[in-house]
């Protein structure tokens, strides 16, 4: 007790220190006092600030403000017909936008879109009951410009009662806790452990920020604000240091699919630590399985000869991490042609596609479009789900449909 006082009265001792040499910088991060949060950067990293904003990952989860919400909410399709008496409407109201269910006619429920997840493919919501977040039973889909079921979720009745639990918030956002900023870290820890399911929402850091991936950065600022002339990094992790396991694992934290034994939560993760240390993997990366395409890149990745035979591909040969995969795919023929110099393919491949054309579209035939085993979903009044379909991450030679 006496210990969390002197720490809490050190920590608001620095702070306002802190405040009065710069009055700017009164922000405090909810992870802690050696965070800096993301604006902070802009000032010295504009590039990958400009960059990252845009991204997917600084989108993994929002506030669901009226930009932010996907899909149709008075024009087109914004109903989902469970039944000839049981129906819901995506409604706006005022500012905030809601999933409401009507029988025979009349409001029974209504809900609050609270938090979205994704941009890309899907968006899933969730609203506030007490300390926790629950799915909406509908979500967006990109692929088919319209409402259907969520993952998992039934077409014949409404269900709101899938809790969206912190381990989703674990890869989706930067943070999301049940612990004060004031806390000690060994008390930080267990209740991390502990509460997983109660959510503060104070405490929401939303998407992958900069400090997701590159550790607290506090430090780095401050040193790099007084020292304007050091131009080399200072107390920050950087990657070109770390091994070809630590990078894989930096972006395997949540690539990697989700069926490990957890021995840590995610959220304490920094850039250099092994994820040996969080997981107990239930498989080993060169399991024959069939992995998932969705949320799996790494492990279907480290079935490829492409990763199993050459020293050095990890996520990064292929992607920026700033960036959102490339819609160009172009570009990654560049990149497999680095490793395959002389490379010549068989007389009945040219005959399906001609050479020429062939150098720009490796990824076509070798990282072909898969439907994901895990994520289904139905459209209203459809007895058939939907598939969903994901770039596989296992380079290889896949049979040929003539195209
Ligand atoms: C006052 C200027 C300043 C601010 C603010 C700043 N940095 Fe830096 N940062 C630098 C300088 C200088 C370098 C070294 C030159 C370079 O790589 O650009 C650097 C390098 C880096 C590197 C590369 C490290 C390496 O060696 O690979 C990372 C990562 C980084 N900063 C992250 C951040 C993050 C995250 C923030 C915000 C929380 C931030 N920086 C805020 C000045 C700053
Ligand atoms: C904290 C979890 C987390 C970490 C760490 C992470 N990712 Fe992601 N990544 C996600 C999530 C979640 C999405 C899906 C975001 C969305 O669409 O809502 C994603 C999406 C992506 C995408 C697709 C973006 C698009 O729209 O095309 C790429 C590529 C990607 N990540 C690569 C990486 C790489 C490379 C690393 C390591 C440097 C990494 N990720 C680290 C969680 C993470
Ligand atoms: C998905 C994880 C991820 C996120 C989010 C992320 N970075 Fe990075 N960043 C990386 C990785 C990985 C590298 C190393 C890239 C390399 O070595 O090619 C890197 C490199 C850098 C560098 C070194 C120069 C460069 O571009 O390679 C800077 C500076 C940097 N990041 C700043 C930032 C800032 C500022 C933000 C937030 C606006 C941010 N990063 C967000 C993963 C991330
Ligand atoms: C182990 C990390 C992990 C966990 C846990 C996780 N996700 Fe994801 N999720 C990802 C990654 C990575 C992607 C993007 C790439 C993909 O689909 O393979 C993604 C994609 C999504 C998308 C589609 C995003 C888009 O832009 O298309 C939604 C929606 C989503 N997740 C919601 C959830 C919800 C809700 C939960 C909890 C029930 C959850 N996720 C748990 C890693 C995770
Ligand atoms: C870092 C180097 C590297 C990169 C980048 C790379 N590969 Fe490979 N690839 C290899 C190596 C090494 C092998 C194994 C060759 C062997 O065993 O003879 C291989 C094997 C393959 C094979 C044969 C697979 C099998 O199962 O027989 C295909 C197909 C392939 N690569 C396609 C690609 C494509 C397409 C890309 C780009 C998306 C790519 N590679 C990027 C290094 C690379
Ligand atoms: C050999 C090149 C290559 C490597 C290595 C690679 N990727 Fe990709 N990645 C791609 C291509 C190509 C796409 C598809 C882009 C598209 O279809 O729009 C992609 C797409 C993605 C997507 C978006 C999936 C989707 O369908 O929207 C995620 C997430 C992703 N990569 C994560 C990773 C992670 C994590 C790693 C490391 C474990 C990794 N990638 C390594 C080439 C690569
Ligand atoms: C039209 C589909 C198609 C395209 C496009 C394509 N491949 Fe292939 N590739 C195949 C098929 C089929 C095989 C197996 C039969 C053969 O060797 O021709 C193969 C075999 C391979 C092999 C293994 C054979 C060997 O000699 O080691 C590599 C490596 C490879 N491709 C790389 C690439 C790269 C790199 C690109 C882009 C420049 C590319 N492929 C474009 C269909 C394609």
């Amino acid at each position: 007790m006496k210990k969390t006082c002197i720490l809490f009265a050190l920590i608001l001792f620095t702070l306002v220190f802190t405040s009065c040499k710069n009055s700017s910088d009164d922000y405090i991060d909810p992870r802690g006092t050696d965070y800096a949060g993301s604006e902070s950067c802009i000032q010295c990293h504009q590039t990958q600030y400009d960059l990252a904003l845009k991204s997917s990952h600084f989108k993994a989860t929002a506030p669901a403000t009226l930009e932010n919400v996907l899909g149709d909410f008075d024009k087109g399709n914004h109903t989902f017909i469970y039944d000839k008496d049981t129906k819901l409407v995506m409604e706006k109201r005022g500012d905030s936008l809601f999933q409401i269910l009507y029988k025979n006619g009349k409001e029974v429920q209504a809900h609050k879109f609270e938090i979205v997840f994704g941009t890309k493919h899907a968006q899933t919501s969730v609203y506030w009951r007490e300390n926790n977040t629950y799915e909406l039973p509908v979500s967006y889909y990109n692929s088919i410009n319209n409402w259907a079921t969520s993952p998992g979720f039934p077409a014949d009745k409404p269900y709101f009662d899938r809790m969206v639990v912190k381990d989703c918030y674990s890869c989706h956002a930067s943070n999301a806790s049940s612990r004060d900023v004031n806390q000690n870290s060994a008390e930080k820890n267990m209740m991390s452990m502990d509460v997983e399911d109660i959510i503060k929402k104070e405490t929401i850091v939303y998407g992958i920020d900069c400090e997701r991936c590159h550790g607290p950065a506090k430090k780095h600022v401050e040193f790099h604000l007084k020292n304007p002339n050091v131009k080399i990094a200072n107390s920050i992790t950087s990657f070109k240091n770390l091994s070809k396991q630590q990078r894989l694992d930096a972006c395997a934290l949540c690539h990697a699919g989700n069926d490990g034994m957890k021995l840590k939560s995610r959220f304490d993760f920094k850039p250099g630590d092994n994820l040996s240390e969080f997981y107990r993997a239930t498989r080993s990366i060169t399991d024959t399985a069939q992995f998932d395409v969705h949320g799996n890149q790494f492990r279907l990745m480290a079935q490829s000869k492409c990763f199993i035979n050459s020293e050095k591909m990890d996520c990064i040969t292929c992607h920026n991490p700033h960036e959102n995969a490339s819609k160009n795919m172009a570009s990654y023929s560049k990149i497999c042609m680095s490793c395959h110099q002389d490379l010549k393919h068989n007389e009945q491949t040219q005959k399906i596609m001609p050479e020429k054309l062939m150098a720009s579209n490796c990824v076509e035939c070798h990282m072909p479009k898969k439907a994901s085993g895990a994520i289904k979903f139905q459209l209203s009044s459809s007895k058939q789900l939907s598939e969903y379909i994901l770039r596989t991450h296992k380079i290889g030679i896949y049979p040929m449909d003539k195209k």
